[in-house]
């Protein structure tokens, strides 16, 4: 079996942060999203990896090179055109070979792995298996309608009126049957081969298409407030481990980490909070469910539910909450503004605010 990981597209909904970053490399607990998804295939015994990139193939490459960080071997997938997910497959049909597959979409993040669910598929083997997961807002997604005993009977791209509260989440498990299915597509509405639209195929061809029902999921909305607690969800199992320096007016509570490299000086961090590399604490609070990343700087401020993306800084700025800042971001102390302050910053921002 091998894996096809999508890792094109704009990420236009989560912009700014993605207006100079890869939305698969966006961070939760100081690591790309894009990695707990390599990790779980890699989990699975699946060596032979597909990556379908676009326009940020530079970055994608240079963050997961040829896997073997990952004990994976991958292979880079160009789409010249964010074309649709059912594009991808027809794009790694040499590739692919007559091999059934696992297509893992790298912005979705899925508690708990995907072992279970490959070795259910290798075992069945039906033409598709489908994750299914109750949404707020399924007009967002995939939507599957299912009959009374459970089977799906019909699948809807993002429509205006979904038949049900199930979204289809990013991770699908193909048998070579997908293949004629993505030969016949047109695209949709949006402009794009559609996955949906090939499972529909199946399904109307009388294909045995499998549906589970997971919870745990989580996709970039452009909703910062899932971010936060995707991230928060991953801080609650982190391993406490100081490999920086902190110093003895200091205090750390709970699960916390302090990267190589890293200073703490005059604070107090609460966990659960990961320190990256490099960075530098001072005279600082730093509170619950926020991951500071490599390089940064937090001094004279308090932080708390957030996420500090490299190279950031900020100083003197009394507390933030519930904030996702971006790379080389600025954030500094000005006058007369209110004290209380939540930020949504893309990268290289720079902003005042107020002691
Ligand atoms: C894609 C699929 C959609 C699915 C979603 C999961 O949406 O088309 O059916 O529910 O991924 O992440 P897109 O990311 O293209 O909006």
């Amino acid at each position: 079996m091998k894996a096809l990981v999508l890792a094109g597209g704009s990420g236009t909904r989560l912009r700014p942060i993605t207006h100079t970053s890869a939305k698969q490399l966006v961070p939760v607990a100081n690591k790309p999203v894009l990695f707990y998804g390599l990790e779980a295939i890699a989990e699975t015994g699946i060596r032979e990896v597909g990556l379908v990139v676009g326009d940020t193939q530079a970055e994608i490459e240079s963050a997961v090179g040829d896997g073997s960080a990952f004990g994976l071997r991958v292979t880079y997938l160009r789409q010249e055109a964010p074309l649709g997910l059912a594009h991808a497959v027809l794009i790694a049909r040499d590739f692919l070979g007559d091999e059934d597959f696992v297509m893992y979409l790298g912005d979705n993040f899925i508690v708990g792995g995907i072992t279970d669910l490959v070795d259910t598929f290798a075992r069945t083997r039906p033409a598709a298996q489908i994750l299914l997961t109750k949404v707020g807002d399924p007009r967002q997604f995939g939507v599957a309608e299912l009959d009374l005993e459970g089977r799906v009977v019909g699948l809807e791209e993002k429509p205006a009126r979904p038949k049900s509260d199930l979204a289809l989440v990013g991770v699908y498990l193909f048998s070579p049957a997908v293949h004629a299915a993505v030969a016949e597509l047109r695209p949709s509405w949006r402009g794009e081969l559609e996955i949906t639209d090939a499972i529909q195929w199946l399904i109307e061809a009388d294909l045995q298409v499998e549906s589970t029902l997971i919870s745990g999921y989580w996709k970039d909305t452009g909703n910062v407030t899932d971010m936060l607690e995707v991230n928060r969800l991953v801080l609650e199992s982190l391993e406490p481990r100081v490999d920086g320096l902190v110093d003895d007016s200091s205090e750390l509570v709970g699960r916390v980490v302090v990267e190589p490299g890293a200073v703490v000086e005059r604070s107090r961090v609460v966990g659960p909070v990961i320190v990256g590399a490099g960075t530098r604490v001072q005279d600082s609070y730093v509170g619950p469910f926020t991951s500071v990343g490599a390089d940064c700087v937090v001094a004279g401020s308090e932080i708390e539910y957030s996420i500090v993306l490299p190279r950031a800084s900020i100083t003197g700025v009394g507390r933030i909450e519930s904030s996702l800042i971006g790379h080389d971001v600025e954030v500094t102390a000005s006058l007369n503004t209110p004290k209380a302050h939540r930020l949504v910053l893309g990268d290289h921002s720079k902003v005042q605010i107020g002691t």
